[in-house]
């Protein structure tokens, strides 16, 4: 009898999360013997979760807040999209060795052209945030073509690596703190505007608020946030109230999972059952 396939999700907090509900109904259309589980990870006891994967205690895992980036210090070996961003979203575990993958560039870069429309090539573009997101978010809008990019984050050194390991020949950027003029004249010069903040998230550090206020947007911004629970963050609402063209963080975040997916299975991942998975998931009134 073969043994059934263990997957799951570490982050914290997890009480939100909707990875165990679309990646289990792709496991089942697939037909695998396969279970998916959110597994509640505290930065304290990351070790010991990577641990039990070296012990064969899970054939794969997603990586979220606050992880992406120690974990990519902590696994055996990197492959080199999450090499060049610093920052593993993908676990794969091969024997006992893990190796640190990222599917969030490729997840963002095609949840925001082919399900939002929106071509950034030659655009001025602003990422709020510094984490593992931000960085990937980075790397795609810096493969996307943009023309200028401005990473603000609460701690600004952080903005200022994120900044400076994307920028090249064809790429200016700049980087600030997530509070005063100059953030507030990049957004007013920009096209684009990314959330990877935790701010406006369910269960995060400030869900009823907004990274930037509302009275910065305009309505030519097109502006994303990868948040996905709630669907509609405060920033999204504040932007669609004033005009612009938004998108939420549902079609990214089961992107990065198809994509993750297909890595530890070599098979095509069923992306319309995901997202039918994940949108009457998110639809679904909460207890
Ligand atoms: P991930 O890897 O998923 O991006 P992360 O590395 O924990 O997660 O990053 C979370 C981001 O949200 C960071 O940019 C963090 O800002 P700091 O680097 O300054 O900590 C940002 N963030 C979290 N809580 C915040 C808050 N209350 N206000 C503003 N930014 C916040």
């Amino acid at each position: 009898m073969s043994q059934q396939l263990r997957f799951g999700v570490i982050g914290w907090p997890l009480s939100h999360t909707l990875s165990p509900i679309f990646q289990q109904a792709a496991l089942d259309a697939m037909g695998l013997d396969a279970t998916y589980m959110a597994a509640a990870t505290s930065p304290d006891v990351i070790e010991m979760r990577l641990q039990e994967a070296r012990e064969g205690n899970w054939r794969g895992l997603n990586v979220t807040v606050p992880h992406k980036i120690r974990v990519a210090e902590l696994v055996d070996e990197l492959t080199p999209s999450a090499k060049r961003m610093g920052a593993v979203n993908t676990i794969d575990v091969a024997g006992c060795k893990l190796i640190g993958d990222n599917t969030d560039a490729d997840g963002f870069a095609r949840a925001l052209t082919q399900y939002g429309g929106f071509d950034p090539s030659g655009v001025r573009a602003v990422i709020l945030g510094a984490g593992g997101a931000a960085r990937a978010v980075a790397w795609a809008l810096r493969d996307l073509g943009v023309s200028h990019l401005t990473v603000a984050n609460r701690h600004p050194a952080r903005a200022e690596t994120v900044a400076t390991a994307v920028d090249g020949e064809s790429l200016a950027t700049s980087a600030f703190g997530l509070s005063g003029p100059e953030l507030k004249r990049a957004i007013s010069r920009a096209t684009l505007l990314v959330n990877t903040t935790s701010v406006g998230m369910a269960g995060g550090p400030a869900p009823a608020g907004l990274p930037v206020p509302s009275s910065w947007l305009k309505q030519q911004l097109f502006v994303c946030d990868i948040v996905y629970q709630p669907a509609e963050t405060p920033m999204l609402t504040s932007a669609r109230n004033i005009g612009c063209r938004t998108q939420g963080g549902l079609e990214m975040l089961v992107l990065q999972g198809a994509a993750s997916l297909e890595r530890w299975t070599e098979r095509r991942a069923p992306l319309p059952t995901m997202m039918r998975a994940a949108r009457s998931a998110l639809s679904a009134p909460t207890a």
